[in-house]
């Protein structure tokens, strides 16, 4: 893998820097990406279960699915590609993670400046009141669980169909709006509105960077698009970001 001192330079601690995840940071953790071979459980397709229509007819159903994600996840670690980004929390006075994955990953890799825009599937919350609780019981203990009052619980998360939190979407769109620097990571960038992200960014004249395992839509757009795994791309550019700067801002 290449990785031109041109592109170093870009990652100057003194610039604004976002980054925006998607499945395939996760991938090497062991958690199946959605539209990769093993996205699919039983016979359903995401798209099948991860609906307000779904949780409707068959909340058993979905609850089983999540179930089974949260098992897999809860036997997962953080891989070096997160690592690798929680490094750069530390380096970047400036920096901001946008995430489109559910799995909790990025905290437990040591990211606190984040947006989870498509919530996390450790928490839960009541259909009927929207207060919103921590659950990490693996297996759950009922299914599908209950709060309280009595109403049924779902998955803290955003499902098709449904639109995204208010308030996260206007961080992201503060914080795309601001930075000099997007690095894109792990994410076939189709799914809207977070696919328009690298656009907005590349009109305030930001510095795009992608890394993924295969070229996507958004590759043509890029100024970078560095082909690879994400656990072996970031720490090697987190490296030579680190042999850069060493000691200095
Ligand atoms: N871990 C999770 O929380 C999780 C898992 C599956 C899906 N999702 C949800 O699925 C939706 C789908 O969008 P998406 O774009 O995130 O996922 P996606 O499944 O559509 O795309 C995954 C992307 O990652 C790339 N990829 C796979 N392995 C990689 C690796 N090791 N290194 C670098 N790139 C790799 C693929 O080429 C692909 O472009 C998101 O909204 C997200 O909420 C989340
Ligand atoms: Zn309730």
């Amino acid at each position: 893998m290449e990785l031109s001192d041109n592109l170093i330079r870009e990652f100057r601690p003194s610039k604004k820097v976002v980054v925006l995840t998607g499945a395939g940071i996760s991938a090497e953790s062991g958690i199946p990406t959605f539209r990769g071979e093993d996205g699919l459980w039983k016979r359903y397709r995401v798209e099948e279960l991860a609906t307000p229509y779904a949780f409707q007819t068959n909340p058993k159903l979905v609850w089983e699915w999540y179930d089974w994600r949260r098992g897999i996840i809860a036997e997962a670690e953080p891989n070096p590609g997160h690592t690798a980004i929680a490094e750069m929390e530390q380096i970047f006075p400036d920096f901001f993670l946008i995430t489109q994955n559910v799995d909790g990953l990025h905290r437990r890799a040591g990211n606190s400046e984040i947006i989870e825009i498509h919530g996390n599937l450790w928490q839960l919350r009541c259909v009927k009141e929207g207060t919103v609780r921590e659950n990490y019981h693996v297996p759950l203990l009922d299914i599908p669980p209950t709060c309280e009052c009595g109403a049924l619980l779902r998955p803290h998360v955003v499902w098709f169909g449904e639109s995204l939190d208010k308030e996260d979407l206007a961080r992201s769109y503060n914080v795309i709006g601001e930075c000099d620097l997007l690095l894109v990571v792990g994410t076939s960038a189709v799914v809207q509105p977070v696919a328009s992200f690298p656009l907005m960014a590349k009109r305030r004249g930001a510095f795009l960077v992608e890394v993924n395992k295969e070229p996507t839509p958004i590759s043509s757009l890029v100024d970078e698009s560095l082909i690879g795994k994400a656990g072996e791309v970031l720490p090697a550019l987190l490296g030579l970001i680190k042999e850069a700067y060493r000691g200095r801002q």
